[in-house]
């Protein structure tokens, strides 16, 4: 870990530009590195915040297949929007740009050519998949198989997002052309493959011994697994139409896979800024004096972990990052975020009905961040964060102030007499928060961070709470005073301290109380915040109550979304080919009983059945295991296809197959012969 910085590099993950960004973005990847960078900012370090749009990939093609529009106008559509959703939440780039940008391509190209002039890639001609139909390769998204490594049926040719393993696609068990629905056969094609395993030691040392100690477990673990299921190289070529070309001879028709070019995107988004505002972009990028940080979600650990770095060791001339604390997921009541379900709160949505109200959305994410381990938003939770916390504590804290100060000094802060034992600690405390604070922030722990800034404005309302000045008044108006002061010193020191978390509040603050931000610090001497015979501003309501009506109308919407999903998938499938009654009479489908189940190790959906099918008690796999605990499917009546080869599954051999279905809900339940007296081993036909 770099100590003392010369400057900052942060990078937040360049989001696909195929659709709009929702709170699983926000939440994992942009607000945290705005903090961070915000946080930086204000204690005035050298901070350079790049991002931009991931415009290339198979994910672009097909959302322009799907919408019968060109990739041009799908990129164009989607920069738009998120760019707007960033500017709308505050999120402070640096720079944004797009990988379409000429100094992109340029700088994507030239950095190929180095590696390729320097020897760093294999040149090679492998059987690659191919969708006879479509008349093209299936790379990337255009095929999905069942993942060798976790058996999730959905994996693409290039990674796993069940089980985050970046793949192959001739890896896949069961490919499938997504265009067509074909199945691919082989093909021979040329690519252009970084040999990974030559990398192994360099990143042994350099993260499994360098970074053991400061990278969040959840990214050490899964490089440390990555590099020790053994590093293979991996083609940074396509045969595909859409992207940087490869820029090489003998590369006619090639374009540089999708994960070589989108993390040079980061270099070029600095270059960018760096030409528009006359600075050098090199020591951001070269200077050891530097400390890069990259914010991503877990899916792209190890494209950040292993793959790019590997790619800036063999350039030679780039730093490496000095962390990459990327986060888990989050999920939405209950369910996986999904943009192709639509089971999301889109940001550019959530505005319309929570029109300014940024801010609320910050803080529940990043109250609630999947920082260590998957989570879950709730409109509920939501709420309460709002009405309970922001509208409680915060919001309450500073309008008693203001109001207080308005009403009994015209707005004036009131010069303090000698400070009582309890002042003097307040404020001792108040002083320590920018220390504790940041020592979360600089672990990465933003939401213990947001946690501690609550904590200050707890300070606030628990000395107005204990002090009562509007009791005093009539007593002491001269202690009033000082109480009024010290109160007012913390919603100064509140004003700087919440910027980070909620710049938007911050805003407002400083203009209530008529001052400029202070830096993060806050230069606390003589606690002249806020000096006696300043003048502040009106009251204006910070955050404001939000009642269980528009909550409840964002659960409706989802429940709205769920029943057309289920609509959706309820569309009957349409009918196979015909059989002759021969085939049907080849198929020998039993009646039997589940006499045993348990999980099958290290792996989600699988569970190991015992079945008197009446013939035999036999094992059978089953994919059932996200749907049944085994404890309850014991003496469960089940139709069993008896007679379908044997395959081997993680190992065991399934001697069989039970049949299942969804219900109206789309849940998955067995086909179940129900009927009174039918014993074991009666066929079915
Ligand atoms: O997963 C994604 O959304 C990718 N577009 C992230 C790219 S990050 C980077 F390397 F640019
Ligand atoms: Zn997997």
């Amino acid at each position: 870990m770099i100590q003392n910085p010369e400057r900052y590099t942060i990078t937040a993950a360049l989001p696909y530009t195929n659709g709009p960004i929702h709170i699983g973005h926000l939440a994992g990847v942009y607000v945290p590195a705005d903090i961070y960078s915000r946080y930086l900012r204000l204690q005035n370090r050298d901070v350079l915040f790049v991002c931009g749009s991931d415009e290339h990939g198979v994910a672009i093609s097909m959302k322009a297949k799907k919408e019968g529009i060109t990739p041009q106008q799908v990129i164009d559509k989607y920069d738009g929007i998120i760019r707007k959703s960033f500017s709308d939440f505050g999120i402070a780039f640096d720079n944004y740009s797009r990988t379409s940008a000429k100094i992109h391509h340029e700088t994507a190209s030239d950095y190929f050519r180095k590696l390729y002039e320097n020897g760093d890639f294999i040149e090679e001609v492998t059987e690659q998949l191919y969708d006879v139909k479509a008349d093209q390769f299936l790379a990337d998204r255009f095929v999905t198989g069942t993942c060798p490594k976790c058996g999730n049926e959905e994996a693409y040719g290039d990674q796993c997002e069940k089980c985050g393993s970046t793949l192959n696609a001739t890896d896949l068990i069961n490919p499938k052309s997504t265009i067509t629905g074909e199945t691919p056969v082989l093909k021979s094609t040329k690519h252009w493959f970084l040999p990974l395993d030559r990398y192994d030691a360099f990143l042994r040392e350099w993260i499994l011994e360098g970074h053991k100690n400061d990278w969040k477990p959840n990214v050490y673990g899964q490089v440390k697994s990555w590099i020790d299921g053994g590093l293979e190289p991996r083609a940074v070529t396509r045969d595909l139409d859409w992207g940087i070309d490869v820029p090489v001879e003998g590369a006619e028709g090639k374009k540089l896979y999708v994960w070589f070019d989108a993390p040079i995107g980061y270099i070029s988004s600095t270059k960018e800024w760096a030409q528009r505002e006359g600075k050098d972009w090199t020591p951001y990028w070269k200077d050891k004096g530097t400390k890069l940080v990259h914010f991503i979600g877990k899916d792209n650990i190890v494209f950040h972990c292993v793959i790019f770095p590997a790619m800036l060791k063999a350039e030679g001339s780039y730093i490496l990052p000095d962390n990459v604390p990327a986060n888990e997921f989050l999920n939405l009541e209950g369910n996986k975020l999904s943009t192709s379900k639509n089971w999301a709160v889109w940001l550019h949505e959530y505005l319309e009905e929570f029109p300014n109200q940024q801010d609320v959305l910050r803080y529940a994410l990043t109250s609630n961040a999947p920082e260590t381990k998957d989570n879950d938003f709730t409109w509920k939770d939501f709420q309460a964060r709002n009405n309970n916390e922001l509208v409680a504590i915060f919001g309450n804290f500073i309008n008693r102030v203001v109001v207080l100060t308005n009403k009994y000094y015209n707005g004036v802060v009131p010069t303090p007499n000698e400070l009582s034992e309890v002042d003097e600690q307040t404020l001792a405390e108040l002083q320590a928060y920018p220390a504790v604070i940041s020592s979360s922030i600089e672990r990465y722990r933003f939401r213990e961070a947001l946690g501690e800034m609550m904590n200050a404005a707890r300070l606030g309302n628990k000395y107005l709470a204990d002090e009562e000045p509007w009791k005093m008044i009539k007593t002491d108006p001269e202690r009033t005073k000082t109480q009024m002061y010290v109160a007012l010193q913390i919603a100064a020191a509140l004003s700087t301290l919440c910027e980070p978390f909620l710049p938007f509040t911050s805003k407002k603050l400083l203009k209530m109380l008529n001052i400029k931000i202070n830096n993060w610090n806050l230069e606390f001497e003589d606690w002249n915040l806020l000096p006696a015979g300043h003048q502040i501003g009106e009251a204006e309501l910070l955050f404001a109550k939000i009642e269980d009506e528009a909550i409840q109308k964002q659960i409706d919407k989802l429940e709205a979304t769920k029943t057309a999903n289920l609509a959706e998938n309820k569309k009957a499938e349409p009918q196979k080919d015909l059989i002759q009654f021969e085939d049907f009479a080849k198929m020998d489908l039993r009646v039997g009983t589940i006499l045993e189940a348990e999980k099958m190790p290290k792996a989600n959906k699988l569970l190991i059945l015992k079945v008197d099918t009446g013939i035999d008690v036999r094992t059978i796999v089953s994919g059932i295991a996200e749907s049944f605990k085994p404890e309850d499917i014991i003496g469960k009546r089940v139709t069993v296809l008896a007679n379908l080869a044997p395959r081997a599954l993680r190992g065991v051999e399934s001697q069989g197959m039970i049949l299942m279905t969804n219900n109206a809900e789309g849940k998955l339940v067995f086909v179940n012969p129900d009927a009174d007296g039918v014993g074991n081993g009666e066929t079915i036909n």
